[in-house]
Order: C-alpha cells, then structure tokens, then sequence
C-alpha cells in the first residue's frame, strides 16, 4: 500500500480526500507564515528598538495610508480564500448526491451496527464497493456518537431522535480504520472497527456470501402490514389515515396549516409522536408507538415507505400492499 508523502497523515482513500488536505495544508501553511513571521518580528524589534539611553523618547508616527490598506486588504484576501475553498469541500461533503447507495447504521454503546439494502447486516464493519457513491444514514439508540473514517475524511454526529447523512465515493480498495469521534462513556475508545473497500466483482461475492434474513424493506413491510397494523388505517385513500403509497419525498400539508417534508425526520415523528403533526383533513386518533419500535425498525418503516413511493412511480399503480419489487 502505498504511502502518503507526510507519513503522519491518513491514506487518501475518497473522493474529496485530497481536496480536503490542500486545504488543510493551506491553512497550516497560513498559521505556520504568520506564526513564525510575528515571532520574528517581535524578536527583531525587541532588539531593534531597545532602550539604548535612559528615559529615551520614541519617535513621534502619524500614521501610514499605505500600510493601513496592506494590513487590511491582505488579511481579507486570504480570509475570503479560507472561506470559498472551505464552503465549497463542506458543499461536497455534506450534501449527498441522490443516485447514493443507501447503508443504514445504527450507533449503540459500544458498537456499530451497520445493515445493506439487501438485508445484510455488520457490527463494527462495514464493506462498500471502490468506485460507487455511499449514503450513510444514521442514528443512535441512546446517547451522542459520532461516525468517523479519517482515511475519507468524513465524519458526523449521530444523534438521538435524528437522522444525520453522510456521504463518500472510496476510491481504493483496502481496510482503513473506522472510530467514533465523540466521548460517549466508558468503552468509547473501543468504539470502532474497519471499512473495507472492495472491487465491485468481490464485493458482489460478499453480499452472495453473507446470506440475509430480510431487507429493510422487508422488515418495514412485515412491521406495516402484520406486525404492527399500521396497513389497517395506511391501507387506501379515503380511510381513517392518509395514504402513503407515493407519499414519500413530497409535502404534507398539516391540520396547523404548515407545510412539511414528508423525510425522514417526519416519519420517524409521526410514529413516535403521531399528535404533534396530524395531517390536514384527519382526526388525531393515531396512538403513539414509542418504545414499541427500536431504531432498527423506524430505519425498516421508513425504508418500506420510501419504497411506496417508487413502486408507484415506477409502475404508475400501487394500493400500497404489495412488496417493493426488489432494490436499486
Ligand atoms: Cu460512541 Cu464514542
């Protein structure tokens, strides 16, 4: 493997790697020339303008127009490079692209448990394809974590009761190391484990390989339609409840007369805290199912009311029933 040229630096091993570092180094190289330039000056002037006489008198300055505007606009230049060159990797990092591969992962004192599409599911792991666009979305079933890959130089927070997405495209196969970057009790420093970058074709074996029980989409469609009934009121249009075939991504108008994005975040609300979001049109008659549901299967919910959503568009019917036809 190869080495970075400053060996105290992780491998650069995603897309927007290399771009982060030049910024870094950017800024280090900023700090480090006015760093040493200011202590040098101090230095030099300590010398320079020591008290060669008692009681000397400094010389009488009346200000320099010139020296004013170079001290004023040279600052500002470089501050506004920080600041274009940082906004435009934080854009890159932060903002997913839609064509994503989706892995769910869920953070827990002291692990990460991690699930596929297809129905796999890791601990402390994770395995992507070189090459391919990874969406992670996260949360966590009791306190802060935070999901950190250095060799991708990405990182977030997870958060209880929230969603929190990141993003990467590996661009070499190998293992890098994988932590959690957020004190989070006693074994947080336990907390992490590896991702492993493979060809497409290994990775392909390796999904064959790890047999699934259910996709997340499965498992959301059990909960929905046995498990928890949801099917009961979700089932058509005109019910007791609004239908959520072809409902995810779009707005929800509400009773208060807001308008919502119908996420994530709203769905994971509306199960645990159906009241506080009554569509506009129906009565608050849904019972909450907090701590009915881990966060596991508000991650299967979600994922099969997604699923709704394109079943529909793609076949252009739907009664919001039957299985998604399989993943992208
Ligand atoms: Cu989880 Cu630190």
């Amino acid at each position: 493997m190869q080495q970075n040229w400053i060996p105290l630096f992780p491998e650069q091993a995603s897309s927007f790697a290399a771009e982060m570092d030049y910024l870094y180094f950017f800024i280090l190289a900023v700090v480090i020339f006015f760093g040493v330039g200011c202590a040098a000056a101090i230095l030099a002037f300590a010398i320079k303008f020591r008290e060669k006489r008692k009681f000397e008198k400094g010389a009488d300055i009346h200000g320099s127009m010139v020296l004013e505007l170079t001290w004023t606009v040279i600052p500002f230049v470089i501050a506004m490079a920080i600041f274009v060159f940082g906004a435009i990797v934080f854009y890159k990092l932060y903002r997913v692209p839609e064509n994503a591969m989706e892995v769910f992962v869920v953070g827990k004192q002291w692990m990460w448990k991690v699930q596929h599409g297809t129905g796999q599911r890791e601990i402390n792991e994770l395995h992507v394809p070189v090459g391919q666009r990874i969406k992670l979305t996260m949360t966590t079933e009791d306190v802060l974590h935070d999901f950190y890959i250095p060799a991708f130089r990405t990182k977030a927070d997870v958060v209880p009761g929230r969603y929190t997405s990141i993003w990467f495209e590996p661009t070499k196969p190998g293992k890098y190391h994988l932590f959690c970057a957020e004190y989070c009790g006693m074994n947080h420093s336990g907390m992490g484990g590896y991702v492993y970058v493979m060809e497409q074709r290994d990775f392909d074996n390796w999904l064959a390989g790890n047999s699934s029980s259910q996709t997340p989409v499965q498992a959301g469609s059990d909960l929905f339609n046995n498990k928890l009934a949801c099917a009961s009121c979700h089932q058509q249009a005109g019910g007791r409840a609004p239908s959520l075939t072809g409902a995810f991504g779009k707005k929800v108008k509400l009773a208060s007369g807001e308008e919502v994005d119908f996420n994530e975040e709203y769905t994971r609300n509306s199960i645990l805290n159906p009241s506080g979001q009554i569509v506009e049109g129906y009565q608050p008659i849904m019972p909450t199912f907090k701590g009915q549901v881990t966060e596991e299967q508000l991650l299967a919910l979600i994922a099969y009311i997604k699923s709704l959503g394109a079943a529909n568009a793609a076949a252009g019917t739907g009664n919001g029933m039957g299985m998604s036809s399989g993943n992208k």
